[in-house]
């Protein structure tokens, strides 16, 4: 494993937030009714904590000699909000699978405040899985 294969697999994870962003966005414009204003509230304060990811991980690509992307992860767009929370639940996860995945990888190379910073970030996600299957159960 090389710092070349870490890059890459934070260059998808960057990929992956900057596609969040968009779809959380997005979604809250889809968000209509009244639950649809508390579903906007919770998107738009989870795309600030994407955001902080991305920030990041562009820093940290950028610092190892790489060229961070700036091209969001294409997603699904299901048209009830039951599937859209479905949707990103599962999205949520996958991302909490990647970053340990990352955070080991960053361990095994020395990267120790990069290893730790991606477990802060994979718990991150896993409030916002939390979060998801709150609302899911509500539906
Ligand atoms: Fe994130
Ligand atoms: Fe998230």
């Amino acid at each position: 494993m090389s710092k070349e294969e870490l890059i890459k697999g934070l260059n998808e994870d960057l990929a992956a937030e900057w596609g969040t962003i968009i779809r959380y966005t997005y979604q809250a414009g889809k968000s209509f009714g009244i639950l649809g204003a508390e579903l906007r509230e919770i998107f738009e304060e989870e795309t600030q904590d994407e955001l902080g990811h991305a920030a990041f991980l562009t820093d940290v690509i950028i610092d190892l000699g790489g060229e961070p992307t700036t091209i969001p992860r294409q997603f699904d767009k299901p048209n009830n909000l039951k599937a859209m929370l479905e949707l990103d639940l599962q999205m949520e996860q996958g991302d909490i699978e990647n970053y340990l995945k990352h955070s080991k990888m960053a361990e095994d190379l020395g990267y120790v405040e990069l290893k730790m910073k991606l477990e802060e970030m994979a718990a991150d996600e896993a409030g916002h899985a939390r979060e998801l299957r709150r609302l899911i159960k509500g539906l």
